[in-house]
């Protein structure tokens, strides 16, 4: 019976977990998107689950497989995304591991732009809602919320600043350069951000960084 929860450490707990890309349309044919496979989303969802939580699953077009056993929500952009996490609240805990699109193209075309109109396209873009910090500082906010930081430069530094600014609880902070093999990959290796201070994990499977921090969470909780 797969709707049945199993009993665990996150059982009676509702999780909210965001995954994959957010698209944003220039056109019918056309969107902007950032790289993620929805991998690591979708481990935690699983985790989360193998924890007994009740877990919602909001996900933007990922290659990932769907987890079992959660409510799936399918959205494509960023301000779909906000609406239904915003509608599945109230959670006990947030995770967002969504690599959402910053912007959104503010002229998108209703009918498929031509190169034959001559001359090159002219975006303009408007900034998308940040659906983290929205969370965040809500009245009755999850009392555990979590963002992630996938950086490029200054990671750690990044990450501290980015959990201030974004009022969460956590910050999963991870090295995506080329050569890491992060994005798109199966490992990961992270920097957890906390109130207290910062941890590194060692680089390990999806699945066993999901883990970890599912555990993090039910020992926070109890
Ligand atoms: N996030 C979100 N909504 C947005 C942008 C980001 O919920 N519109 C969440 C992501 O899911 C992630 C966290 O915020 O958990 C950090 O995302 P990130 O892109 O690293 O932060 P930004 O504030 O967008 O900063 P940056 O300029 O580094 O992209
Ligand atoms: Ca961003």
């Amino acid at each position: 019976i797969t709707s049945r929860l199993t009993a665990g450490p996150l059982t009676g707990r509702h999780v909210l977990i965001t995954s994959g890309p957010t698209h944003e349309p220039i056109d019918p044919v056309r969107y902007i998107a950032n790289r993620s496979s929805g991998a690591q989303g979708t481990a935690i969802a699983r985790a989360a689950r193998r924890a007994g939580a009740r877990v919602t699953f909001v996900t933007g077009p990922a290659d990932a497989p769907l987890p079992e056993g959660c409510t799936i929500h399918r959205v494509e952009t960023a301000r779909q995304m906000h609406e239904t996490v915003t509608q599945a609240l109230p959670a006990d805990v947030a995770i967002f591991a969504a690599a959402v699109a910053d912007w959104r193209v503010s002229n998108a075309a209703a009918s498929k732009m031509k190169k034959t109109a001559g001359g090159l396209p002219q975006l303009e873009f408007a900034e998308n809602p940040d659906i983290l910090a929205c969370v965040s500082t809500r009245a009755d906010r999850p009392g555990l919320v979590i963002g992630f930081a996938a950086e490029t430069d200054d990671v750690v530094a990044n990450a501290i600043t980015k959990r201030r600014r974004k009022g969460c609880d956590w910050i999963v902070a991870n090295d995506v350069s080329d050569g890491t093999g992060i994005m798109g990959g199966t490992e990961n290796a992270v920097t957890l951000v906390t109130e207290t201070g910062t941890e590194d994990w060692p680089r390990a499977g999806k699945d066993v960084v999901a883990e970890r921090l599912i555990a993090r969470i039910a020992e926070t909780l109890r």
